[in-house]
């Protein structure tokens, strides 16, 4: 093992020198299957602070393949398929041992959505028929399960999108026929809704395409809110649009059902006067993609990205093309701050039925370098994630990949996509030579850290081969909630090293870096951690910025 480590740090050291500061290992990824059925489909995902997963599905497709332990059922009149079911809905996957644990909705958690806040309980809102206006919260603990608020929304919320706010509420857009927004917790002075025209001017008729809208909390501390072909950046606290934002060029929609997905790029340079903030927006389907896949016609899938700097004072989209066309595609920031583009079709739309041509290839997109080099397609999975799949970033660096359900009910025979109950990994290429990825030492890998805002931070770390400051980072990544091909929250901060100190022998360094300045660059809450050398991470550390 050791010659062949030496070998390969010394090859990436001249592929450095040689190559410049970007891509400094081979192309690739691996595939893991987890576990081949959970026994529910995962379509909404979260990882919480105690590296355990919520997943959970919807309550009205009848029996699900997981039984409610001791002989437990629910009872409840108003489920639109079973009255009486003795089968979870929802599950925690407990990372590090790889198993399942069933959990108990009581209501329909149908096309929801989501947010952990502060302290690490997540609160899930919304959903179908009885559990359109539920909150729900599920706090991290081992034996914890799902509790209800009834009528704890203003408004029924179905397709709805989350973030979690600089003063720690979340902000809940819009949802099926809602054209207005909400908080939560709610408050004497925030009881109720707010309306928002730019969700009735980006509905399209009986289509929507506004559905799911991609919200990202700028640096400045409004809201940019994307749905259908073009944005807004926000001021929710005076109900102002303050900036609109072009159109993509094309035209063509991108929100549900065209669903394409977006992530904010890495917020770097985070000491700046002005801190810039950029946003990425891929695939998709084209223009009555939607009313053609109702007749029967799978039109092929969006190919481009759209990139926007949206701090910019004339901020225009600069379209990039993708490897292949996709639809119903995750975007996932891995920790180095590069972001994978996984699951999905390559014709036809979201919504029962709709999909064809899975994508079976993801992609990696490195933001950092020069426009026409920052694609690169990576190894395929064998199982198609078609609609409703999802794929969340665990504290490893894997990525957790799951569910795929086309159809109304669990069909597993006689459709073209059955429905999909495994859980799967795919470990990005930095997982190929272990000995290369840091390895945090302190803080403690063990236990929360919590840290604060504009200090100092020290964290020391043991790695193989020698540490160049300039190719040294440490990255903090938010724990985002994930369905539709959307993760809401997700947002990474990278935290330029500042001193980097060699304590022992060759392979013991310290690194300095200064935490996030403001509650606008990073809600208070946790996130995870990661020191990052030549582009690959360490293991994360949970820690909590307050
Ligand atoms: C559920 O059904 C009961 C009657 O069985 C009704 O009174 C109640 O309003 C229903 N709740 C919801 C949320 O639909
Ligand atoms: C899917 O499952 C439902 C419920 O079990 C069943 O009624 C339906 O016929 C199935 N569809 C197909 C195509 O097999």
């Amino acid at each position: 093992m050791v010659p062949i480590t030496l070998i390969l740090s010394s090859f990436f050291i001249l592929l450095h020198f040689s190559a410049g500061p970007s891509l400094t290992y081979a192309a690739g990824g691996q595939w893991q299957l987890l576990q081949e059925s959970i026994g529910i489909s995962a379509m909404h995902m979260q990882l919480l602070k105690n590296d355990r997963v919520v997943i959970f599905d919807r309550t009205d497709f009848g029996r699900s393949n997981l039984p409610l332990p001791d002989g437990k059922c629910r009872n409840d009149p108003n489920d639109t398929a079973l009255k009486i079911d003795c089968t979870a809905h929802s599950a925690e996957y407990d990372v590090v041992k790889n198993t399942i644990r069933p959990l108990m909705v009581q209501t329909d958690v149908w096309c929801s959505s989501g947010s952990v806040m502060q302290d690490g309980r997540l609160v899930q809102t919304g959903g179908f028929n009885d559990g359109e206006r539920r909150v729900r919260i599920y706090k991290p603990c081992s034996t914890c399960d799902w509790e209800e608020i009834e009528m704890g929304l203003a408004a029924r919320r179905w397709y709805a999108t989350n973030h979690l706010l600089p003063d720690g509420r979340q902000i809940i857009i819009g949802g099926r026929r809602q054209f207005n927004y909400e908080f939560y917790p709610k408050s004497e002075s925030a009881t109720n809704t707010y309306s928002l025209r730019f969700l009735v001017e980006t509905n399209d008729l009986n289509i929507e395409n506004n559905l799911y809208p991609f919200v990202f909390l700028n640096t400045d501390g409004n809201l940019f809110i994307f749905a259908n072909n073009r944005a807004i950046l926000f001021d929710y606290v005076k109900n102002r649009v303050l900036k609109t934002y072009p159109q993509i060029p094309g035209g063509d929609p991108r929100s549900y059902p065209s669903t394409g997905s977006a992530v904010l790029l890495p917020l770097k340079n985070l000491q700046a006067q002005f801190i810039e903030a950029e946003v990425l927006v891929c695939g998709g389907a084209p223009k009555g993609s939607y009313i053609q896949a109702t007749n029967g016609n799978f039109v092929g899938a969006l190919k481009t990205c759209a990139r926007i700097k949206i701090t910019d004072p004339n901020p225009q989209w600069v379209v990039e093309t993708m490897p292949q066309a996709r639809v119903m595609g995750d975007m996932t920031l891995l920790p180095n701050g590069n972001v994978l583009i996984i699951n999905g079709a390559a014709a036809g739309t979201a919504g029962w039925e709709y999909g064809r041509n899975p994508v079976l290839n993801p992609v990696i997109y490195r933001p950092n370098n020069a426009a026409g080099s920052r694609f690169e397609s990576q190894n395929p999975s064998t199982i198609p994630r078609m609609y409703h799949s999802t794929a969340i970033l665990l504290r490893d660096g894997r990525v957790l990949v799951g569910g795929s359900n086309p159809h109304i009910y669990y069909n597993f025979t006689g459709v073209l996509f059955p429905t999909e109950l495994s859980l799967e990994a795919f470990k990005p290429s930095y997982f190929d030579a272990p000995a290369l990825r840091p390895k945090i030492v302190s803080p403690s890998p063990t236990s929360e850290t919590k840290i604060g805002y504009a200090k100092k931070l020290t964290v020391r770390f043991t790695v193989t081969g020698t540490v160049a400051k300039e190719l040294l980072t440490v990255t903090m990544v938010a724990p985002s909630f994930t369905t539709h091909s959307f993760s809401m929250n997700q947002r990474l901060l990278v935290l330029a090293a500042e001193k980097v100190t060699n304590t022992g022998g060759t392979t013991t360094y310290e690194v300095e870096v200064t935490t996030p300045g403001s509650v606008n660059l990073a809600p208070s809450g946790y996130y995870l951690l990661f020191v990052v050398h030549q582009e690959i991470p360490s293991v994360g550390i949970w820690v909590q910025i307050l």
